[in-house]
């Protein structure tokens, strides 16, 4: 694999329900890296996808009164709308129903099981339905599930387990050898303090006498795989293993794969053991970001609180809605969503700050040079401390993404918009108008525009339609609206005479919060 090459995954989501605003944040953020690594100029791939096998899907689709591939249909599309709506440039989207994927996951529990990797046994254990998953006697609650309180059903029957065990000591090598392959670091530490206890096997398969809707083991028809066996191959089977050699080997193995916080043990332990069996080398980074609460607690269907994604785009704007999930959670960390938190964030730093320096600036040009954009002129002491911010903003974004710091390199951003409505407020360009120093206005305007390019550029990934309308609004020549790295680290790169216009509206009117 190239060494520039990016790949980056979100989990794939179950198709059983509506997708929420902790659905839209991973998707987003997913979103907003694949477009940061474009700007730095790598080639990206970004999966996403449905998981779409398992008993929740069956039993959603028996209480529909449908089949559970029709139920899957139907629900697959409300993802694929929503992220459209959110302008999600996903590369592929995968569907664990799909042949290219079932015919891999096939093709690696047969090689498995050839290779005594997978054997047989009897199982006796406490199996909840709700959450697909055996307990042992020690992890029960007062005799009920520890995750969902559901009585659990004691079974004892024949299944197939993965030899998960002969793996334990080479992963916790490799997380010691690899300080990036698991982020943040307390999640680190969490997963080593997890393998502080003998690893036991994977139980992959279920009796389809209790479960049909999965894939089947190509060695015993009577069962289907455990769904977690079959969802994580989805991040190997849609770029091309065992299929498509030249595609796998430009993108495996993968830089980031984003998940929240639920799902770690999956992703850190379940998942490396297996590309282990299987001789692959492992992600190079298996990122866990935290969840947005609801005042301080899970968003739950019980609950009544869960946030609908679609409901916030339609009232606030799509962009809007991918700054503030961007903006007001610290990566790692859990964050509390308030509409009311939304609106002063927006005011604050969309309304009032970039957009209103935006109008101004755009408003002055049209006025006062016919919509020319004023030629480059050299800087002046005056512009010192806005190109250094500006440069800092780059500079401080660039390090962001890398270091998975996006809401502080969004700070940073908004601290050169905040300069450079300290520099139009200080040089007055008003006044110059007004006394006809076409030359001091000339120069106030040009650079507040440069200013505007390189912060939209910056915010290009996190708000690329808004940003688009901003970049040609000051007259970014139409091949460079999407910026590169590179160009937003240099000044005065306009052309001359480029057209501006001024946003009818605004770019970001204000919103009064109605409560
Ligand atoms: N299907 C599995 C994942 C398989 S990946 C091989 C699954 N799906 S899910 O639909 O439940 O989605 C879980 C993911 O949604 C979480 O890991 C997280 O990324 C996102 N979120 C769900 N609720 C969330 C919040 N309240 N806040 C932030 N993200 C959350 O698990």
């Amino acid at each position: 694999m190239s060494e520039k090459n990016f790949y980056l995954t979100t989990p794939i989501y179950y198709v059983n329900d509506k997708p929420h605003i902790g659905h839209a944040y991973t998707t987003i953020l997913g979103d907003v890296l694949s477009r940061c690594h474009r700007l730095l100029g790598e080639p990206v791939h970004f999966l996403t996808g449905t998981d779409e096998h398992g008993q929740k899907v069956e039993q959603a689709a028996k209480k529909n009164g449908t089949d559970p591939l029709t139920h899957c249909d139907t629900y697959v599309v409300r993802f694929q709308d929503l992220w459209k709506r959110l302008k999600i440039s996903n590369d592929d989207f995968i569907r664990t129903t799909q042949e290219r994927h079932i015919v891999i996951v096939q093709k690696i529990l047969q090689d498995l099981w050839d290779r005594n990797l997978i054997y047989q046994s009897n199982y006796e254990g406490n199996y909840c339905v709700g959450c697909e998953r055996y307990f042992t006697d020690k992890d029960l609650k007062d005799g009920c599930c520890p995750d969902c309180g559901r009585k659990v059903d004691r079974l004892v029957e024949k299944n197939y387990f993965f030899k998960m065990s002969a793996f334990q000591q080479q992963l916790i090598d490799h997380i010691n050898a690899h300080p990036d392959f698991i982020r943040p670091a307390n999640r680190r530490q969490e997963t080593l303090g997890f393998l502080k206890q003998p690893l036991g096997d994977l139980c992959i398969s279920r009796a389809k006498s209790r479960l049909s809707w999965g894939i089947e083991l190509p060695f015993d028809n009577d069962y289907v795989t455990y769904v977690w066996f079959d969802a994580l191959v989805n991040y190997i089977s849609a770029v091309g293993y065992l299929a498509d050699d030249a595609k796998f080997n430009t993108w495996w193995p993968a830089n980031f794969h984003l998940i929240g916080k639920d799902i770690l043990t999956t992703h850190t332990v379940y998942w490396p053991t297996m590309l282990m069996a299987m001789g692959l080398p492992l992600p190079m980074t298996v990122f866990a970001h935290g969840w947005w609460l609801i005042d301080d607690t899970k968003m739950s269907k019980s609950l009544g609180n869960v946030v609908n994604p679609m409901d916030m785009a339609d009232k606030y704007g799509i962009d809007a809605l991918r700054y503030f999930l961007m903006a007001a959670m610290p990566l790692g960390q859990d964050a509390n969503f308030s509409e009311e938190a939304f609106v002063t964030r927006y005011n604050a730093d969309l309304a009032n700050n970039l957009g209103n320096l935006v109008s101004r600036a755009c408003t002055m040009i049209v006025k006062n040079f016919e919509g020319k954009l004023p030629a480059a002129c050299e800087a002046t002491d005056a512009e010192k401390e806005l190109l250094e911010s500006c440069k800092n903003a780059a500079a401080a974004w660039e390090s962001a993404i890398v270091n998975m710091q996006l809401d502080r390199g969004i700070g940073e951003i908004m601290a050169a918009a905040n300069a450079a409505n300290r520099y139009f407020d200080a040089m007055k360009p008003w006044a110059m108008a007004k006394a006809g120093d076409t030359a001091g206005l000339a120069r106030v305007l040009r650079n507040t525009a440069e200013a505007l390019r390189v912060i939209s550029g910056l915010l290009y990934p996190v708000m690329p339609t808004k940003m688009t309308e901003l970049r040609q609004a000051i007259g970014v020549a139409e091949d460079k609206i999407a910026p590169t790295m590179s160009n937003l680290a240099q000044w005065n790169l306009m052309e001359d005479g480029a057209t501006v216009k001024v946003i009818e509206g605004s770019l970001f009117p204000r919103i009064k919060f109605e409560g």
